[in-house]
């Protein structure tokens, strides 16, 4: 349609129409007593499939006098029926097309089922592993990373708005900063300055903005004082404002109902003002808008002219998605049945996801193993379908291989024997759990009896090598979700403890959501593969990096702590006046752990040894709206072919406000055949330098620099250059 056509309809629109618009629900959620009104909604939650869709929105159409479509919104954040991992793990891909390819896939699946609009990318900083939600966060801790990856996914989904494409409407979220909850507990406070919201919490959701993302949703949390739901300097002066966001804001679920918890409002009423003041065009589930926006209007506490704004925003976006022309998108049965899930999409998924699978450890070369070698398969997670994030709100459990099915169709039953070992949690720890979890695992309560340690020994004797699938359940990482103790659960554990006595080496294979604190058990395993929730064939990339038919080559995203205590822990930190340096008493650190992380963000290994040298610039001078070009030599010191990931940091050595010790600002994914040598350049800009001062002005500061470039955030080689003010 025309915008004249738009403006047209809108002028059409009775008050109650308008609102309706501006409500979002779940398929038979009428709330209000007026059953009608459920005719004039704007959009629906979570309700999926070509057939049901097609359904619901010809049912509405007939009963709708303007005919205007229903938007179909959910959350696809790691796949529809093709789960892939979580973007915690995709984002330790480090490979811009493995991200693009989970979207195209994610986005075509989804969009065959309906799927207007996807609450994704989720782009919160993450720092803290105590919060369940950190297996969301494409970036991780680093707003770099946040950085590339949103703009990556946006333009994928969206494909840039073009007619006939195939595409999706992004919504970019949570608004703002909900990583960074105090004391990592789910829907906390968060208190920051503005310098440090702009500079690490903020890029990732101005990229995907930037990249065009069609609509923001608010987060739960208050920032400074202000709920984010009716936080004005954020939704108004930030997004709105300052960085030109004229899409559709969309509330969390229930958030401004919250705001009367909050205690920034007094009644429904009260909210609902106060979020179209500060620019809410959809309140997702709670009904403050829909019970209380016509009474504002009627008593001139609102304008018109607000309400308008936000319909024709919502009006702008169906417009754009093509559905006045054709309300069920691109809803379609075939594709359904011939894209969604398919084996093309499956062998995919197997490829993407052993780019996100993490070697942490791998003592005397242990692994890859020799396929000769016999091994007993133990864990609680050897034999499970349920590998996929809690976000995977389609998945189909039961078409998700386990790692012993996969063992058992690669090896046959000769080389390998599977025992359970212990069960996931200890029953009370799984009773806790329960209370707050869905009928699901309650349903399945007897197969969560505590496990027989003893039964397993028979099995692990019998093998040269054991292999330890252990890990959190998925239903412990994930919204609502925080851990004080983020350890691996004590039943398995003990597990751990008594094949550790067989003195076999031992290769673990973790599932868990976020990091978790491994210092207490690291040291009785030979090798350690950070496997994530890999979702639908997690089990068969797992197996090829395993039997290195795949060789490893993601790197962490979000620092591993020594132990709980050091949360939050994040490499991009600020020098203090005492850095732990000379071993003196009176030094920032721990007097019980050490300071640094236990794994850094960009560590990880791979069969390959890469070994680097001739780190060299063409000038250590930069000039404003110059160059240098940076070469360093990188090396695969080793017969085995594989991926590395060349990462590049840069400190601001002195500057008007305190710079971090180093800040991740390029990085290169680079393919070596055995013993190939490459020259890796890079580019150093003044863009690259610049940052928040005081005044919270985005600029580059003159003086020296230091550069690291290497394998991961720690082991790097370095140079200087300085900045010239010219
Ligand atoms: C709540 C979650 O916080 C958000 O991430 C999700 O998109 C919405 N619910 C909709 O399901």
């Amino acid at each position: 349609m025309k915008q004249e056509e738009i403006l047209e309809l809108l002028n059409k629109m009775t008050l109650d129409e308008k609102i309706g618009q501006m409500i979002q629900i779940k398929v038979n959620e009428a709330r209000n007593e007026n059953k009608d009104l459920i005719y004039n909604v704007g959009s629906i939650l979570n309700s999926v499939g070509a057939k049901n869709v097609k359904k619901i929105q010809s049912e509405y159409l007939s009963k709708n006098r303007l005919k205007i479509p229903l938007l179909f919104m959910a959350d696809i954040i790691n796949g529809y029926k093709t789960i892939f991992p979580s973007p915690l793990a995709q984002g330790c891909s480090w490979n811009i097309e493995v991200i693009r390819r989970i979207a195209e896939i994610s986005r075509n699946e989804s969009a065959f089922a309906g799927v207007n609009v996807n609450f994704s990318p989720m782009v919160d900083l993450v720092r803290d592993a105590r919060w369940g939600r950190c297996f969301e966060s494409v970036g991780g801790e680093d707003p770099f990373l946040a950085k590339i990856y949103a703009k990556i996914i946006v333009d994928e989904y969206q494909k840039k708005m073009n007619d006939n494409k195939l595409m999706q409407a992004s919504c970019v979220k949570h608004f703002a900063a909900y990583g960074a909850v105090e004391a990592g507990r789910e829907y906390n406070t968060v208190d920051m300055s503005k310098r440090e919201l702009m500079e690490y919490y903020m890029p990732g959701y101005k990229s995907a903005i930037d990249s065009g993302a069609q609509m923001v949703m608010t987060s739960f949390n208050i920032i400074n004082g202000i709920p984010a739901t009716v936080n004005n300097w954020l939704l108004k002066d930030t997004l709105r404002k300052k960085w030109k966001f004229d899409g559709v804001i969309i509330t969390d679920y229930t958030s401004m109902l919250e705001c009367i918890n909050h205690g920034i409002a007094k009644d429904e009423e009260d909210v609902a003002k106060k979020a179209i003041d500060a620019g809410v065009d959809i309140e997702m589930i709670s009904t403050c808008y829909i019970d209380s926006l016509k009474k504002l209007v009627k008593e001139n506490k609102i304008s018109m002219a607000q309400i308008d704004e936000a319909v024709l925003r919502i009006l702008n976006l169906k417009n754009k998605l093509g559905l006045f022309e054709n309300p069920y998108g691109f809803a379609d049965e075939n594709m359904e049945k011939k894209y969604v899930f398919s084996l093309k999409n499956l062998e995919q998924a197997t490829k993407l996801t052993e780019e996100t699978i993490v070697l942490l450890k791998n003592k005397n070369n242990i692994l890859p193993l020799n396929s000769n070698k016999r091994v007993a398969l133990i864990g609680p997670y050897a034999n499970n379908r349920a590998i996929s994030s809690s976000w995977s709100i389609f998945v189909e459990n039961e078409n998700t291989k386990t790692l012993k099915e996969i063992f058992e169709k690669k090896l046959g039953k000769k080389n390998f024997e599977y025992s359970e070992g212990c069960k996931l949690l200890k029953k009370q720890e799984l009773e806790q759990l329960l209370k707050v979890q869905p009928e699901e695992i309650r349903n399945n309560m007897e197969q969560y009896e505590d496990g027989d340690i003893q039964g397993v020994i028979e099995v692990a004797n019998k093998a040269d090598i054991i292999i330890l699938a252990i890990g959190e359940h998925y239903l412990q990482t994930g919204e609502g979700c925080s851990r004080s103790n983020i350890e691996i659960p004590k039943i398995q554990q003990n597990l751990l403890d008594e094949l550790y006595k067989l003195n076999k080496p031992i290769v673990a294979v973790l599932f868990n959501g976020r990091p978790l604190q491994l210092n207490n058990i690291e040291n009785k395993l030979d090798a350690i593969i950070e496997a994530w929730l890999p979702g639908t064939n997690g089990a068969e990339a797992i197996f090829n990096i395993l039997y290195g038919k795949s060789n490893p080559s993601a790197k962490l995203t979000m620092s591993f702590p020594q132990n709980v205590g050091q949360c939050p822990i994040y490499y991009n930190h600020y020098n203090t006046g005492r850095p732990d340096k000379t071993g003196s008493r009176y030094e920032s650190k721990y007097i019980d752990i050490p300071t640094e992380s236990f794994y850094s963000f960009g560590y990880g290994l791979s069969y390959s040894k890469f070994v680097y040298s001739n780190l060299r610039l063409d000038t250590n001078i930069l000039k404003r709206n110059s160059k240098i070009i940076l070469k360093v030599n990188v090396k695969n010191d080793s017969s085995i072919a594989g991926k590395e990931v060349i990462q590049l940091y840069i400190q601001d050595l002195v500057g008007s406000v305190v710079r971090p010790v180093k800040e991740l600002k390029a990085f290169k994914k680079e393919y070596f055949l055995p013993y190939e040598e490459k020259e890796i350049i890079f580019e150093i800009n003044e863009e690259m330098l610049k940052f928040y001062n005081e005044n919270l002005e985005y600029k580059a500061e003159p003086g020296m620099f230091k550069i690291f470039v290497g394998t991961n955030s720690v082991e790097t080689i370095n140079e200087v250059f300085n900045l010239i003010k010219e």
